[in-house]
């Protein structure tokens, strides 16, 4: 039997997501967990591996499916495992989002939001904000409580003006009550997915930031460090499970040397690039080591350039 669908709320997400467009796509779309490997898995694997895939950025087949229904608790750490897949109304597939909900002991619970794909045809139809209401959704039905801290992280690529996903990424999430960590105070980079011979040989660890909304404290301009490492080790467990520990220490060890507390958190805004420089591939790839796919002092075009690009094409 085909598993209920998703029940969402509105009212997960902040005022600038909700309207007429939202009201539309949630009587239009249907968000349902895969709950096992077969036919529907196979769709949804292949619609992310063509995104996702190319840039190494997606888990082997095995591993993701190894995941499928993953739900409960060992030694004071919960992990719930959800693939969610989004048809239109005439069944075709319009989007995906995979994500964890993790909790250790009684400490905050953060939603590791791994992937999530909406099909061209489909981007700007308020399918997005059903995608990120319905972290909240699992979240609640774990047993978090609107009194408790809630985090939604997810791992985004540094901005490149040539890049527009990289920018788009940032006006949906930071619109959606998301920020990003500093990556310049708290770095981070995604392991290598690849199989463990070849990551080993030559690993390459793809370097990223962390962007969080804090649910209830959208507003906030930072985090407390302890919120970030609790973060951090979230991805841990799972990237733990199936990348080389050398990946996960050296980001671990690279954080520890350059973390403050609080964290400071940005939110891009392309046309006054500036005020959130260190979010610039520019910026910070400079400053990272090679190990966690830095590029070691050597440039990478200069930040000012960059700032004029993105506010030549983005100002209004
Ligand atoms: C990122 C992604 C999920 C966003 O979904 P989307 O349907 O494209 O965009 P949303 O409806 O969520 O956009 C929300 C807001 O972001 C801004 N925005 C989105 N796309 C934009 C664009 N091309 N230009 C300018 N602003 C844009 C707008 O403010 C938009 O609100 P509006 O439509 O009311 O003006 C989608 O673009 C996607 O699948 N991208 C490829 C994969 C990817 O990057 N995944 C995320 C990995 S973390």
């Amino acid at each position: 039997m085909r598993p209920a669908p998703l029940v969402l709320s509105v009212s997960d997400l902040l005022p600038a997501e909700r309207g007429p467009r939202l009201d539309e796509a949630l009587a239009r779309f249907t968000i349902t967990p895969i709950l096992a490997p077969g036919p529907e898995f196979e769709e949804v694997y292949a619609f992310l591996d063509a995104e996702f895939g190319p840039k190494n950025e997606l888990e082997a087949k095995a591993t993701l499916s190894g995941w499928l229904g993953r739900h409960g608790a060992v030694d004071g750490l919960f992990v719930a495992y959800h693939l969610l897949a989004c048809r239109d109304a005439d069944g075709a597939l319009a989007g995906a989002r995979d994500c964890f909900v993790i909790r250790r002991g009684d400490g905050p619970w953060v939603v590791l939001l791994s992937h999530v794909l909406i099909g061209p045809a489909w981007r700007r139809s308020g399918l997005g904000a059903l995608l990120r209401a319905a972290p909240v959704a699992l979240l609640r039905a774990a047993g978090a409580q609107d009194d408790e801290e809630r985090v939604l992280a997810a791992e985004q690529e540094l901005i490149d003006p040539a890049d527009e996903a990289s920018i788009v990424r940032q006006l949906a999430y930071g619109r959606a009550g998301f920020s990003a960590l500093n990556p310049q105070v708290f770095p981070y980079a995604q392991p290598d997915f690849r199989p463990h011979d070849v990551a080993a040989a030559d690993p390459k660890p793809v370097p990223m930031m962390l962007t969080l909304r804090r649910l209830g404290l959208e507003s906030a301009t930072e985090a407390p460090a302890a919120l970030a490492w609790a973060v951090l080790d979230a991805f841990d467990v799972i990237h733990g499970e199936h990348c080389l520990p050398g990946d996960l220490a050296a980001r671990r060890a690279l954080a520890e040397v350059w973390c403050r507390d609080p964290v400071p958190m940005m939110r891009f805004d392309p046309s006054q690039p500036e005020a959130a420089a260190p979010l610039l591939r520019a910026a910070t790839l400079p400053l990272l080591p090679r190990r966690l796919g830095g590029t070691e002092g050597a440039p990478v075009g200069t930040i000012d350039d960059a700032c004029a690009a993105l506010r030549a094409r983005w100002s209004a």
